[in-house]
């Protein structure tokens, strides 16, 4: 999937309920109701430029989300999605979130992306998640997603990868405080495979900083011609290429299943593979719900190929 400026979140190069508000807290108005964000999430990314749409789409075109996540902020500033947000007016951005906020739906930014490799790059997790916070507060957002998919750091087995995400998460929890922002990951789901990264692997970052990250966004596509594209293969048992990978087997490697959020290309054209029909993922879904009471979402890359009506055949079965 080519963006505008970008390869998105979609695209690695490798092998390549709605939350009402019925009674909206008074204290925390500059993040309405950030901390009541809870179970099931439904959040949609949107990066593609879309002709007549400055900033993102009216809230009214993403019913059934509850997250809306602007792509990309990196580390060398705002792009696309995010860069738009930056340009509207103080005034602009006041009535947008007024109308999420009303409509349920958070406003977050999506950081790094396929493009952006912080720790092979060479850049301070420290002073990245600095900066990072510096402009979720300043154009007022409701928090952050982290897209790491610096590859080549996490293959390279020695640890580094895993220490960076884990340097960065905690220097941005600290500026972006839990129950006032969401802080939420989208590693890929082979990350969370046991024993295949020698520096450990997402179950390492999640053992340290789990605490501090409010759930996945797990991306289960862009992994292989058969990966995670059946029921059992998503849920239950992943191929032997990524073993343990699958979503109840992240679970039993100790990962809340209430943080695992089942993230999937909107249509074939959104990733190189991995895409199911929503019929397919709504009933995987319900498989999931029905057999464990796994309640945690799903992510969906990208409007507008993806819109509401997208997730309310994906909710249909599970969370009607
Ligand atoms: C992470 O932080 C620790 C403690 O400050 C430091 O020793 C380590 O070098 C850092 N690692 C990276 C990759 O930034
Ligand atoms: C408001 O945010 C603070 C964190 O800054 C949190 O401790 C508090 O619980 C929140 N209040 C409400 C009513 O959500
Ligand atoms: C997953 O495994 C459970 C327990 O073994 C089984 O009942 C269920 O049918 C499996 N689901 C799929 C989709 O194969
Ligand atoms: C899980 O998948 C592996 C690899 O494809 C296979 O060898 C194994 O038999 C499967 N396990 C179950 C319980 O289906």
């Amino acid at each position: 999937m080519l963006s505008k400026v970008l390869l998105g979140l979609a695209c690695c190069t490798w092998l390549q309920q709605i939350v009402a508000c019925p009674v909206c807290p008074q204290s925390n108005e500059s993040n309405p109701s950030a901390s009541t964000l809870q179970p099931p999430y439904f959040l949609i990314y949107g990066d593609k430029f879309v002709s007549g749409q400055s900033g993102p789409p009216p809230a009214s075109q993403l019913q059934g989300y509850n997250v809306y996540a602007l792509s990309f902020l990196l580390t060398s500033g705002a792009a696309d999605k995010a860069m738009e947000w930056q340009q509207l007016s103080d005034s602009q951005r006041t009535t947008i979130k007024q109308e999420y906020a009303a409509a349920g739906i958070k406003l977050i930014v999506a950081l790094f992306g396929s493009t952006d490799t912080p720790t092979s790059s060479g850049s301070d997790p420290v002073a990245t998640a600095q900066k990072m916070a510096a402009w979720v507060k300043k154009y007022n957002v409701d928090g952050v997603d982290v897209d790491y998919e610096d590859f080549n750091a996490f293959n390279a087995g020695d640890g580094k990868a895993e220490a960076w995400v884990a340097n960065f998460t905690r220097a941005l929890r600290a500026e972006l405080p839990a129950g006032t922002y969401i802080l939420t990951h989208a590693p890929v789901a082979p990350w969370f495979s046991p024993n295949k990264f020698g520096g450990g692997g997402y179950l390492k970052i999640d053992s340290t900083v789990g605490n501090m990250i409010d759930w996945y966004n797990i991306q289960f596509y862009n992994q292989g011609v058969n990966e995670y594209t059946t029921c059992d293969g998503l849920l239950n048992n992943s191929t032997s290429t990524w073993p343990g990978s699958a979503l109840l087997q992240i679970g039993n490697s100790g990962v809340p299943l209430s943080k695992l959020v089942v993230g999937k290309p909107g249509t074939t054209a959104d990733a190189n593979n991995g895409y199911m029909p929503t019929s397919t993922l709504a009933s995987c879904l319900q498989k999931a719900k029905e057999q464990t009471g796994w309640n945690a979402g799903a992510m969906v890359w990208q409007y507008p190929n993806a819109g509401s009506q997208w997730i309310k055949e994906v909710r249909s079965l599970a969370f009607p």
